[in-house]
């Protein structure tokens, strides 16, 4: 796949231009000490982060060594038939060793987590492919604190949570389980913020443990991309025509 093709397929792989994600990256990467941990939060049946993590990442950051470290990504909903949609999806394109797809919510992830049963049963017959995480989720049901390297919320899903899950979730608090699901000195992206709901995503976020590292847009026209300053106008993110992403540390 082309370059110029990766960024359409997959618009998270425009990632790729933080100097702060790809030196954290492929750190993580040589050090092959232990399993990468990738939570996609709210995932719905999105395929391509998972993917694009496991799949490409690695070439693109000039690392093809058999002895790099693996990655994991964990999809993380409260829909059900979503994820096992999502399931289906990494079965058609052999991703099952590596992507896994696990029932909660954001907000009691801490408390009740599940793997959908298509799941746990495949790492249960193949033991050869499961992480500590796996073996903590299947005998504890929630998830551990500080167990992810980097989380993704991808495609506004702050906005998407105040917009329409106002009386359903406690997005604060949702937002401070993201942050302990992290370890410290882990990352969080976001991604596309204000294309559903304009807030201030950076103060969203400081309020619940995390610092502002950095953030770019980018041109799809031109693929111009200019760097996002903490104290930019949220309005001005995430418009037509554009990629947005934001980074941040988890304190
Ligand atoms: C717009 S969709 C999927 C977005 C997806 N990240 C993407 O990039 O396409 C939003 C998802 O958020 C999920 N969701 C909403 N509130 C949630 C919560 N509190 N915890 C976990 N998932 C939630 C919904 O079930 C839905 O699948």
């Amino acid at each position: 796949m082309e370059d110029n093709e990766i960024h359409f397929v997959y618009p998270i792989s425009w990632i790729t231009v933080s100097p702060a994600f790809t030196d954290f990256m492929t750190k993580l990467f040589k050090e092959a000490k232990k399993d990468i941990t990738i939570a996609d939060f709210a995932s719905g049946e999105h395929d391509r982060v998972p993917s694009f993590f496991i799949r490409h990442l690695p070439r693109l950051l000039g690392l093809q060594d058999e002895s790099i470290g693996k990655v994991y990504v964990y999809s993380i909903d409260l829909h059900s038939l979503r994820l096992d949609s999502l399931l289906g999806k990494h079965e058609e394109s052999h991703l099952l060793d590596r992507a896994r797809v696990v029932r909660a919510k954001i907000e009691s992830m801490d408390q009740d987590a599940a793997m959908r049963p298509a799941m746990t049963e495949f790492i249960q017959e193949h033991p050869d492919t499961a992480t500590w995480l796996d073996d903590f989720l299947i005998e504890e049901n929630r998830f551990p604190p500080e167990c992810f390297d980097l989380g993704v919320l991808n495609n506004d899903i702050i906005g998407y949570m105040l917009e329409y899950y106002q009386t359903h979730s406690d997005v604060i608090v949702g937002l401070q389980k993201v942050r302990s699901s992290i370890r410290t000195g882990g990352l969080l992206a976001v991604t596309m913020p204000c294309s559903l709901y304009v807030l201030n995503n950076v103060a969203a976020l400081e309020k619940s443990g995390f610092e502002f590292l950095e953030g770019f847009d980018v041109d799809l026209s031109t693929k111009e991309v200019t760097f996002v300053e903490k104290d930019a106008e949220p309005g001005t993110m995430s418009r037509l025509g554009h990629y947005t992403l934001l980074l941040f540390t988890a304190k």
